[in-house]
């Protein structure tokens, strides 16, 4: 091995499937020697784990491997690659290959594992190495080199088969497949006694967990098995699909002590006309009542959601059903989108494309009426006491901590360096839209 190459950048676009696949690539590179390093300059290992959900993921990614050809001209030995979902599609690998020459090695996201013995083909033949698993198998094996000390996340699962109409993802992540509950639960007891405390269990549609596995095993089953494990105090779980929101899953949410009165339930549209040419295979009425119960049978239970604006054929009127959805939910937090055309995907295809002006005024009504509910929303906590899992220090104030709520609020407040990893009650003095603030009491 050439032992002046030690220092590597990863950056990670896209969805926290992707930055966990980053803590596998991380150990890797450190058991080839290679030492973490935020500077580019002084780095001779630089990987972009990509995205490609919307265009713009992709434009950044492009964008920045332009600005990294001078400094491969300056420094020739080092290594570019790219990896993730992009990678996935032969369109992005033809333009990497035929636009970025100095990038050295691209492989996919179900063959991450192989990165060490393709950087010694890359470094005994000079070549540019293209490795593209297509078949679909999900990675249990690979460690990882947790970003944190006491918060991580869990793959329970890998791939999508709902093929929403808008979306590329089970394009470039495959078919669903799950992992056995022994593998998942033998790796939590293990985060467990190296002292984590909250777990956040991982899929692009957690609650059909276990189908493909033979003795089934439901979602919420896999949650009682996990609420056992000593030592862990939180469970958290992303992403809901409505269409397989159960009542055990709900059950299970009420009465599990360890699972976190919070879901992360996307609706993307209030429309049912809009719905159904997503391919969501739920309405609008559903999914009120999904929320009706979750709210009736957890108390205090936190919401947040993904919306789409300006999905192909979206009238003023379908869009003012999102605004009344928002509105009648009330949700704590949430995440909005413009349309973006996929390529390859069926929406792709339809010809009632919204014009970019269009999506961008209601994209920025909504955004306007969902902070105002967030704002409320997070009114309501004043002069109460939360149990807050103190993260670690303010970046813009040394003497302010942060932390998250059970319902995954994030919360501001005085302390010092010895409360980070604990679990303190806090009692909540101020807020806005996004954060609260208090006092440990
Ligand atoms: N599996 C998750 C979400 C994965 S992608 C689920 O089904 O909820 C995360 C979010 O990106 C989606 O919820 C959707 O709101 C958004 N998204 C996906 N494809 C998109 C597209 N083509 N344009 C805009 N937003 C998109
Ligand atoms: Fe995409 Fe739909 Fe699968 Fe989510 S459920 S990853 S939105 S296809
Ligand atoms: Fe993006 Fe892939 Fe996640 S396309 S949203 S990184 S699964």
């Amino acid at each position: 091995m050439n032992f002046l190459i030690k220092k590597y950048t990863i950056i990670t676009y896209g969805c926290q499937m992707n930055h966990h696949d980053s803590e596998k690539i991380s150990y890797l590179l450190e058991t080839l020697g290679y030492t973490k390093e935020d500077d580019l300059e002084k780095s001779d290992f630089i990987i972009y784990n990509t995205c490609l959900v919307r265009e713009n993921a992709e434009l950044k990614v492009y964008g920045q491997l332009g600005a990294l050809k001078n400094l491969k001209r300056k420094k020739p030995e080092m290594i570019i690659a790219v990896c993730g979902c992009m990678m996935q599609t032969g369109d992005a690998r033809a333009t990497i290959i035929s636009k970025y020459k100095h990038v050295d090695i691209i492989f996919g996201t179900k063959n991450i594992s192989r990165l060490p013995s393709l950087i010694a083909r890359h470094r005994s033949t000079g070549e540019v190495i293209v490795d593209i698993e297509e078949e679909d198998i999900i990675d249990d094996e690979t460690p990882i080199n947790r970003e944190h000390p006491f918060i991580a996340y869990v793959n329970i699962m890998t791939g999508c088969n709902n093929y929403c109409t808008f979306c590329i993802v089970p394009y470039a992540r495959g078919k669903e497949i799950s992992r056995t509950p022994e593998s998942i639960i033998n790796e939590i007891k293990d985060l467990a006694k190296k002292g984590y405390k909250e777990i956040t269990l991982l899929g692009q549609n957690v609650n059909s967990y276990g189908k493909t596995l033979s003795p089934k095993v439901t979602f919420p089953e896999l949650l009682k098995m996990v609420n056992e494990i000593d030592g862990i105090e939180r469970i958290r779980f992303l992403t809901s699909h409505p269409k397989d929101c159960s009542d055990e899953l709900i059950d299970a949410m009420a009465s599990l002590d360890k699972v976190c009165e919070n879901i992360h339930l996307p609706f993307q549209s209030g429309s049912n006309k809009i719905l159904k040419d997503m391919h969501r295979v739920y309405t609008r009425e559903h999914y009120l009542e999904l929320i009706r119960k979750l709210k009736e049978k957890v108390p205090n239970i936190t919401l947040s959601t993904d919306i789409i604006v300006g999905f192909p054929g979206e009238t003023e009127e379908d869009f003012e059903d999102t605004l009344s959805m928002v509105e009648k939910v009330g949700y704590d937090q949430g995440f909005t989108f413009l349309y973006s055309i996929r390529k390859g995907t069926k929406a792709a295809e339809m010809q009632n494309q919204i014009p970019h002006e269009v999506k961008q005024e209601r994209f920025q009504r909504l955004i306007d009426s969902m902070y105002k509910i967030f704002y409320e929303k997070n009114k309501e906590c004043l002069g109460q006491t939360l149990e807050v899992l103190v993260e670690g220090i303010s970046k813009n104030n040394p003497d302010i901590l942060t932390g998250r709520t059970r319902g995954y609020k994030l919360v501001h407040f005085k302390g010092g360096k010895r409360n980070i990893g604990q679990l303190v009650n806090v009692k909540i003095t101020g807020h806005n839209s996004f954060a609260l603030e208090g006092e440990i009491v």
